[in-house]
């Protein structure tokens, strides 16, 4: 007779064979793909340790496996992520959102909410998923009164089309119709009358993407590097600020990029500038006053 596997069984069973293949956050992991498969929460995963599996839902959970063990990450696999305590759908062709640029959207949202005028317009420049302008729409909604949050104009752009498809999705899915979602080759497709623009472009180095961990090469190549030396956009948008004349910047950066962004704001005779620490004690965050 064939073996009856509980969630307790695949638990132990998953965690010890994902140690062997030297995949991070086993435990995690584990508990992330089998709950998505048996559609419960993590914690009630404990509350149905006796439950005995489907042959069906076996056979998803060994899909979604084979998927892990050749490094495909773990969001990709689910097809949806949490960012700022929202969801998002992410897939292939979008970066994955991160823990760090959290951390950007509250400088912004802080900064925005500390203005007396409300009237402007906001451009998340490289939207991917649409997590930035997405969660900061979201909290300002909750944040402001609703004649301030009404004067906000909210656009995002993006040179990919497939991560323009996701970021609209994403949008609807956190019931938004009214963000203005733009193709365009940074600010090329757009008016002159950006107020506060934020992005976080590709800002790896083409030799340190060369040098990254198996999982990022699922990610958009064109979404982590600027095949270049890692200071392209930044050249590019900084230079947009002064002759478009943009008030307010906010922009992520590499950990160790804070010396180039001085100079490349000075050769643009920018000298209003700040850089923020995240919560690791490392420059991660720009910001430019004009
Ligand atoms: C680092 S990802 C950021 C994605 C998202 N904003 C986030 O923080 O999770 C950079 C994004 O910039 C986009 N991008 C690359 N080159 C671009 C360009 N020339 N113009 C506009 N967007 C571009 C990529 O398609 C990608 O979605």
């Amino acid at each position: 007779m064939e073996k009856t596997w509980t969630v307790l069984d695949i638990l132990n069973w998953t965690i010890n064979y994902l140690d062997k293949k030297n995949i991070e956050e086993s435990k995690y992991k584990t508990e992330l793909l089998l709950s998505h498969v048996l559609k419960l929460k993590r914690f009630d995963l404990y509350l149905n340790f006796d439950r005995p599996l489907f042959k069906q839902e076996r056979d998803s959970f060994k899909e979604l496996l084979n998927r892990l063990i050749k490094n495909e990450p773990i969001q990709y696999i689910l097809g949806k992520w949490e960012f700022y305590g929202y969801d998002f759908i992410v897939n292939k062709n979008v970066l994955i959102p991160r823990r760090e640029t959290e951390e950007l959207v509250e400088k912004v949202i802080e900064y925005l909410i500390s203005l007396d005028n409300k009237k402007l317009n906001i451009l998340d420049v490289g939207t991917g998923s649409g997590a930035i302008i997405i969660s900061l729409y979201l909290e300002l909604k909750k944040k402001l009164n609703n004649d301030d949050f009404k004067k906000l104009n909210f656009t995002a752009v993006d040179i990919s089309e497939k991560a323009l498809n996701v970021a609209i999705e994403n949008a609807k899915l956190n019931n938004i119709d009214d963000i203005n979602f733009i193709k365009s080759d940074l600010l090329c497709e757009l008016e002159n009358n950006i107020d506060i623009l934020i992005s976080n472009p590709p800002y790896v180095s083409l030799s340190e993407y060369n040098n990254l961990k198996k999982e990022l090469f699922f990610e958009p190549q064109n979404a982590i590097t600027d095949n270049k030396d890692g200071l392209y956009f930044y050249n590019k948008l900084i230079n947009s600020i002064m002759e478009r004349d943009i008030k307010k910047s906010f922009f992520e950066i590499g950990y160790n990029q804070k010396e180039d962004l001085i100079k490349i704001c000075k050769q643009n005779k920018i000298n209003n500038f700040n850089f923020h620490k995240d919560l690791s004690g490392n420059y991660r965050i720009l910001e430019i006053s004009k």
